[in-house]
């Protein structure tokens, strides 16, 4: 046994223990002196082989004495971890640990090695919705140089990091490291044995060829600095700037059933007064740059930064940290933004993340979502596959003063966004050991509203996309998660309402605390792609999710919960998962009082006692509040119990969720049975039955019916079953976006807003409430208003202006109607002035 000695109460280390004899006394020696040795830490298990997670408890006899221990085989010092509460062991470890205390020299240390064995995951079934399973964040550039020959190329030499990958000292964040398109093709296997449904990879297309820093460089390598939207950057394809590697990319994970979502960024191209000042290229062709964007109609709005957030004007036509922010109302950029975003769909994109759409003009992105919704394919696609899923990046909490409308935004359009809001909450509680009551109110709050407030609740919770790393923000194990913290808070995410987002490295452990582990120390390496005890569990949650519907589309409840411990029951038809957390480092829980969906019986740990979790046993026959027999939730652990069963027809989620008669949409769910039933799609008194293209029992393609347009219901009947209604909004027609202005508007109180509403659905059907009025509208300086809406092509339309006053009294302009001819194509523009 290794010895040790120490010097004072101080823990000053005399370090001649481990290797001069004579010093702690070794082979079991008295010590020279006549000073006592510290008791040798005894651990609460010894070296062994293991097929569940180990919790080693380490006990000192010495009273008063400190145990310092380590988990890498090193030996260990009084400059190693002190001891505290039990280690999770969850891969094969060796922990060493000794005593000190004062008056005493240190003790021998005590090691044992724990081998770890888990049983592997169950197998992931097949699936065809990314609901079924789950996204993982790629940013190219760090993930994997999969060509060599795009390295530092000759279009733009300079801007990578000659070291790449394999810089240790990584001293150039902010350099183009290598990673590719060709790289991400070739670890697909890596990312199908997760069970990965969809990658999100950083936006692909070209981006500036200078370095828009001063000293240590910046560079686009992260995407969001583009040049020509148009083509692939030389840097993730080729020299000539072509769609190969990208073809390549889709084609690979198509082939194993993966989806590829691209990031695209609209609001905006490149930093202006550097690198190249704002440049915007069509497909090769200089169109302009910031300083010389001078003519009558610009490309970008020419205003300052964005100081206030809280500012609808400012946030949709300032400019966004000094990028030349795109007016995607002029009619060229409307035409450019949407050919780029339809020449990646031809290209095979599944869908898209939509970059800031918060700085980004909100009624002209009703226009985005209806070009995609409206895209049927070139004649080489399959048109009735699954249609383009799409979400936006609106980074906001829920304390914000625009959270109301960021959820307006989502519900009215049809974007799904982000769910950024449960993010902060995320990382709160996983990352900063917070209370998981901040996460159960957050829920509440975006599920079901906020009464008596704007604050409406999503009309889709299970189409938020959810996270709690991304690489905007520090990942959690800079925060403050180990190991062990990570893996509940996959856990947590992999079984949470919403679509999850893995964020890439996660389940390698990744992260780089320099300056606080942000942006750029977020963006890692991917330095290993090895079979950790993370991605086993991920395995078994991806497996979890396929098999079992009530995780992608069941309703979410909680059903015990402290600051520690939180257990929530997911449920569709028969189908129950009862998920528990226990988050504490110190303490076990006994719960008592818990009622579960679950049906009589016993429950083995689904994950196999990987995360530490128990078994239970439930009584009982009622519906719902079948009681769960007292038990105790070990520290630091995660069960899930599952119970699978029959389910009647039932709608996860709608896509697109607002849509023209005519348009193909997907039905993903559960239970429509093999053979065709019926769909059937409801406006006002209005029921038509949809033609079907496709029909599965968890997907159904279909047609929206030749409804009129407004707010509609959808339901599934199969049998004698009937699903609940899921929202649709049908719209008129296609949709072009439309610049209303007014001027003379009156004096407004800081609770006051103007809205607009008028003939046509899309103008609100002369409703007049915040929810069911368009707007509010901007405000670019006082006593005038301006509102992008996107409306009816072609379409004449009567409407007005009103101030909705904080009580929800309203004040309608006076006189007649304004009258509006929408053009068929392009951008409209009506200006008027306030009547009185
Ligand atoms: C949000 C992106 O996620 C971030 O990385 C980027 O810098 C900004 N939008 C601007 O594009
Ligand atoms: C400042 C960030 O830089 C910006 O991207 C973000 O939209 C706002 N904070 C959130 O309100």
């Amino acid at each position: 046994m290794k010895r040790l000695a120490i010097e004072s109460s101080k823990g000053a280390l005399l370090l001649c223990a481990v290797l001069l004899a004579g010093c702690g006394g070794g082979g079991g020696a008295a010590p020279s002196s006549n000073t006592p040795q510290a008791a040798t830490p005894v651990l609460s298990a010894g070296t062994g082989t293991y097929t569940t997670l180990q919790r080693v408890a380490i006990s000192e006899p010495t009273a008063g004495a400190t145990v310092y221990y380590t988990i890498d085989g090193s030996t260990p010092t009084a400059a190693s971890a002190v001891y505290s509460a039990p280690i999770p062991v969850a891969a094969t470890t060796t922990i060493e640990a000794f005593a000190a205390a004062s008056g005493y020299t240190g003790s021998s240390v005590a090691q044992a090695t724990f081998t770890i064995q888990f049983p592997p995951a169950p197998a992931i079934g097949t699936v065809t919705d990314i609901h079924q399973g789950f996204l993982y964040q790629i940013v190219t550039d760090r993930f994997f140089n999969g060509d060599a020959t795009n390295d530092n190329p000759s279009e733009s030499p300079g801007l990578d990091d000659p070291n790449g990958f394999t810089d240790t000292a990584q001293a150039d964040w902010h350099l183009y490291w290598g990673g590719d398109l060709a790289g991400i093709s070739q670890k697909m296997g890596y990312l199908k044995s997760m069970g990965v449904t969809g990658i999100w990879i950083s936006p692909p297309l070209n981006n500036i060829r200078a370095n828009a820093g001063a000293s240590n460089g910046e560079t686009g390598y992260h995407g969001y600095w583009p040049r020509d939207m148009m083509q692939i950057d030389e840097h993730f394809g080729d020299d000539a700037n072509s769609w190969t590697a990208f073809d390549n990319l889709v084609t690979a994970a198509h082939s194993v059933g993966i989806k590829v979502i691209v990031d695209f960024v609209a609001n905006h191209t490149n930093p202006i007064g550097a690198g190249e000042d704002g440049s915007l290229y069509n497909n090769g062709t200089p169109v302009t740059t910031y300083s010389t964007d001078t003519g009558a109609t610009p490309y970008y709005h020419h205003n300052p930064n964005i100081s206030n957030y809280d500012d609808r004007y400012q946030a949709q036509y300032y400019t966004l940290e000094g990028l030349a922010d795109l007016d995607q109302t002029n009619p060229w950029v409307d035409r450019y933004l949407k050919g780029a975003v339809t020449n990646l769909l031809d290209h095979g994109a599944d869908g898209f993340r939509f970059d800031a759409v918060k700085d980004v003009n909100w009624g002209w992105e009703y226009s985005l979502e209806n070009t995609v919704a409206n895209w049927s394919g070139s004649a080489t696609l399959p048109t009735a596959a699954a249609r383009p899923f799409l979400f936006g990046e609106w980074a906001e909490g829920s304390g914000d003063a625009l959270y109301p409308d960021s959820v307006k935004f989502s519900n009215n359009s049809g974007m799904n966004l982000l769910d950024y809001p449960l993010y902060y909450q995320l990382a709160d509680v996983f990352g900063g050991g917070k209370s998981f009551t901040e996460i159960d109110n957050e829920l509440t709050l975006e599920d079901a509203g906020s009464p008596g407030s704007t604050a409406q609740p999503f009309a889709q919770p299970n189409d938020l996309v959810t996270f709690f790393d991304n690489h905007d923000n520090a990942r959690i194990m800079t925060l403050g998660a180990d190991r062990m913290g990570m893996k509940q808070a996959i856990s947590f995410l992999l079984t949470c309402r919403g679509v999850p987002v893995l964020y890439y490295g996660d389940e390698q452990y990744l992260h780089n605390d320099t300056a606080g582990g942000t942006d750029p120390y977020n963006r890692n390496p991917m330095t290993s792609f090895a079979s950790t005890d993370a991605v086993l569990l991920v395995q078994y949650l991806a497996a979890l999710r396929a098999a079992n519907p009530a995780i992608a589309y069941g309703s979410m409840q909680q059903r015990w919960i402290n600051d520690d411990v939180y257990i929530y029951e997911r449920k569709l038809g028969a189908n129950v998962v009862l998920v528990a957390i226990n988050k504490s480092a110190t303490a076990s829980q006994a719960i008592g009082g818990l009622y579960t969906y679950l049906p009589p019986g016993s429950y083995a740990d689904y994950l196999a006692q990987t995360m530490g979790g128990t078994g239970i046993t439930v009584t009982g026959t009622a519906g719902g509040n079948n009681s769960v027999t007292g038990f105790t939730l070990p520290l630091r652990s995660v069960s899930i119990w599952v119970s699978q069963g029959s389910v009647p027809p039932s709608i996860g989620s709608v896509t697109p969720r607002v849509a023209n008669p005519g348009t193909t949409v997907t039905i993903n769910g559960a239970g429509f049975g093999a053979a065709p039933g019926s769909l059937n799609f409801t406006v006002g008194s209005t029921t038509l039955a949809a033609s079907v293209a496709n029909w599965s029992d968890g997907q159904i393609v279909a047609m929206v019916p030749a409804l009129p347009a407004g707010t509609a219901t959808v339901m599934v009947t199969q049998g004698t079953g009937t699903s609940a209604a899921a929202p649709f909004t049908v719209s008129t027609s296609a949709l072009v976006p439309v610049n209303f202005s007014v001027s003379g508007t009156p004096a407004l109180s800081s609770t006051d807003v103007i809205m607009l509403s008028g003939s046509v659905s899309e103008l609100g059907n002369w409703a007049a409430s915040w929810n069911s009025a368009i707007g509010p509208v901007t405000i670019p300086a006082a006593g005038s208003g301006l509102l992008t809406v996107s409306v009816p092509a072609g379409t004449a339309v009567q409407y007005k202006f009103l101030v909705l006053h904080g009580n929800g009294s309203v004040t309608w302009e006076g006189g007649a109607n304004h009258s509006y001819s929408i053009p068929l194509t392009g951008v409209g523009t009506a200006a008027v002035s306030w009547q009185n």
